[in-house]
């Protein structure tokens, strides 16, 4: 069957962006001038998943704002003549169809996709976290839905990841098959360094079978006192096969402000900026 349904949880406190997210929404927050939330509905509907769920929760109305058509504005620019933006808009609305999902209790990653149950119903779906961006020639979830097609398993996008960073993350044990490809064996949520299986991090792009949600919904809180989705696909792995697609491109981790800014210097860099090139040379080279 088709992958043709998301699921985006964006029900998180945004703390490590305090103070901003007392008021904004984390996945409102730009990447340049587009907020990371856009980037995962645009990756889905060029995908050709066209039905998403974003769970959030409450104080996130301003998030439901956003793919809504905004007939003053559009009014307004009008008006000005401006009818290319006015169009760009209009775009965003008509990406695709969006459902907002409410998560009462912030019981976790695995909790946040529980709550797409209703909305998947029984059929294959995709999972997009909005803190990992992605810049790739193809989008990932396309690459990652032709895999699960052709081997009717699921499917996470996986890469190497610093020895720092393999606290942070579900890491998997792989058994590297053709190219790219890798069948997981087990793979664990936040292992100190020294018990990770290997180095390869959960990126967070899955293409989860429907069984995934039985696997949710009988699991225990795991690291961080967490209902993990890491625990949940490690479940469905010991029982059918699950993979790992080793993703090219250039990743992202706007979870954290650094890296926000370095996501917005990439893609301003990558619209051509030669301005902010130029700006940012200079001051590196004050500060040699
Ligand atoms: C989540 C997942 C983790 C994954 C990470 C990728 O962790 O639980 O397995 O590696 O996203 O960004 P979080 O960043 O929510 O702590």
């Amino acid at each position: 069957m088709n992958v043709r349904k998301a699921v985006i949880p964006a029900a998180g406190f945004g703390t490590r962006f305090l103070p901003v997210t007392r008021s904004v929404p984390k996945v409102l927050l730009p990447v340049l001038d587009t907020p990371s939330i856009h980037y995962m509905v645009e990756e889905a509907a060029q995908s050709g998943i066209r039905d998403i769920a974003i769970v959030i929760s409450e104080g996130q109305e301003a998030l439901t704002r956003y793919f809504n058509p905004n007939a003053k504005l559009e009014k307004a620019l009008a008006s000005q003549g401006k009818d290319e933006l006015v169009q760009r808009l209009r775009a965003i609305s008509d990406m695709a169809n969006i459902t907002y999902v409410h998560q009462a209790k912030a019981l976790g990653l695995g909790h946040a996709v529980l709550m797409g149950r209703d909305f998947v119903g029984d059929e294959p779906f995709a999972v997009f976290l909005p803190d990992d961006l992605i810049w790739a020639e193809k989008p990932t979830i396309r690459d990652m839905t032709a895999i699960y097609e052709q081997h009717q398993g699921s499917v996470i996008a996986v890469r190497e990841a610093t020895p720092e960073r393999v606290p942070n993350l579900g890491i998997i044990d792989p058994e590297h098959l053709a190219g790219n490809l890798i069948r997981v064996k087990r793979m664990v949520e936040k292992p100190r360094l020294e018990d990770a299986p290997s180095r390869l991090g959960v990126i967070g792009r899955y293409v989860l079978d429907p069984q995934v949600f039985s696997e949710l919904e009988n699991g225990k809180p795991g690291a961080l006192g967490e209902i993990q989705l890491t625990d949940a696909i490690n479940a469905l792995a010991q029982k059918k096969g699950v993979y790992a697609y080793e993703f090219p491109g250039v990743h992202i981790d706007v979870g954290v402000p650094s890296g926000l800014v370095k996501a917005s210097v990439y893609e301003a860099l990558h619209r051509g900026d030669d301005d902010l090139r130029q700006w940012l040379r200079g001051l590196l080279d004050d500060r040699k």
